[in-house]
């Protein structure tokens, strides 16, 4: 398998092999985090890795380890730690130039049924991030905002400007962070920018559990051979982001001017897709693999607190970053699905 540095824009690698920097990844375990890592160690980087494996997992890391090689490996330094806590986040910053801020708990469903435990790692977490970063006199600062946050605003496509009201304490605590993001640079000088991810999916993301996300669901689901179920009549639209997507706008965003900064950007493709669409997709990716799934999808209620329809426009990324994206959601299936096939196979053997 390759590692993710090859899949970014060449003169984006180019770029950041020209120069060595120190990098702290927060959520380092997990699907976003981790990818990052990969993909710095590949670009020739220190890295630094923060996390309290909430939802993150040691394996991540583990097959990074392996995919980078030991001399990449070298120079990663893990932390178990808590970004709730503000000395945790001390110790993280210190010595680091550049922070990509991904540490939280993610889920709309899950903030609903328990918003103490969102805004402690959502919101406090990211304060004491920003404290400590700011703190430390880091040179950027990028974090993960969430295109949640234009809630029940109706106008599409997402234009970053014009946001609604949140509908879910997921979406609010997101909202609160690019609020901070924002004071921070009116009352300290400090600049940040923030990454409105809109579904991003890919490698390592967590197919299990109660929480887990639309695709990685289905595609398990789909391997097993078991029923997949749609929330909603499945016109429910999505614009749905390769993590190679969201790791470059990550690195643009990180080697951005100073003019640049004090903003936030969605990250998507700009490209619409209902669920509907995206299970028959499935379908015929997973066939092309000599997967076999010819069950139909079961219809099941809306689910509370979901945005009905997501589509983002990048012109904002891609003219001030420079942000292309690199993979459709066709291109992105076809890059997941062997991992998918090997990570479901290796479940169902141990
Ligand atoms: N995946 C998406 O589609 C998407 C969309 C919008 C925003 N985001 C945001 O992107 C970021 C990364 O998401 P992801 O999809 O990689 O999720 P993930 O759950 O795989 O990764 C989050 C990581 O943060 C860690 N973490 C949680 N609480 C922590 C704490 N208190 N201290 C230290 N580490 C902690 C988890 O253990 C995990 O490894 C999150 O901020 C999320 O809200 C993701």
């Amino acid at each position: 398998m390759t590692t993710l540095d090859t899949l970014l824009p060449a003169d984006l690698q180019l770029r950041m092999r020209a120069r060595a920097d120190t990098w702290l990844v927060t959520g380092a375990a997990g699907f976003i985090g981790s990818n990052l890592v990969e993909a710095l160690l590949g670009l020739g980087q220190d890295v630094v890795g923060l996390d309290n494996f909430a939802t993150g997992h040691r394996r991540n890391l583990d097959e990074v380890e392996r995919l980078v090689g030991p001399e990449a490996w070298s120079r990663f330094r893990f932390i178990e730690g808590d970004i709730r806590e503000i000395a945790d986040c001390r110790s993280a910053c210190a010595g680091v130039r550049h922070v990509l801020h991904q540490a939280a708990l993610g889920s709309v469903p899950r903030s609903i049924e328990d918003p103490l435990a969102t805004h402690a790692a959502n919101a406090t977490g990211f304060i004491n991030m920003l404290v400590a970063a700011r703190d430390a006199g880091v040179a950027s600062f990028t974090y993960a905002a969430s295109s949640s946050t234009y809630g029940d605003e109706p106008s599409l496509p997402k234009i970053e400007d014009r946001i609604g009201r949140a509908l879910s304490p997921y979406a609010a605590t997101k909202l609160f962070d690019e609020i901070y993001a924002e004071v921070f640079a009116r009352c300290y000088g400090f600049k940040s920018i923030g990454l409105r991810y809109f579904n991003v999916f890919g490698r390592r993301q967590d197919p299990e559990g109660a929480y887990a996300a639309v695709i990685p669901q289905w595609i398990a689901t789909m391997i097993r051979g078991e029923s997949v179920y749609i929330n909603g009549d499945g016109e429910t639209t999505r614009d749905f982001c390769h993590v190679a997507n969201a790791v470059q706008a990550n690195l643009l965003a990180a080697l951005a001017t100073d003019g640049q900064r004090d903003l936030v950007y969605n990250v998507a493709v700009g490209q619409r897709t209902s669920l509907n669409q995206l299970f028959e997709g499935l379908v015929r990716q997973l066939a092309s693999e000599n997967v076999r799934y010819a069950k139909a999808a079961i219809h099941r209620e809306f689910r509370a607190g979901d945005v009905r329809h997501s589509l983002a426009d990048i012109t904002r990324a891609a003219t001030r970053l420079g942000y292309a994206p690199t993979h459709t959601l066709l291109q992105g299936l076809g890059e997941a699905m062997p991992w998918y096939l090997k990570f479901i196979s290796q479940q169902a053997a141990a």
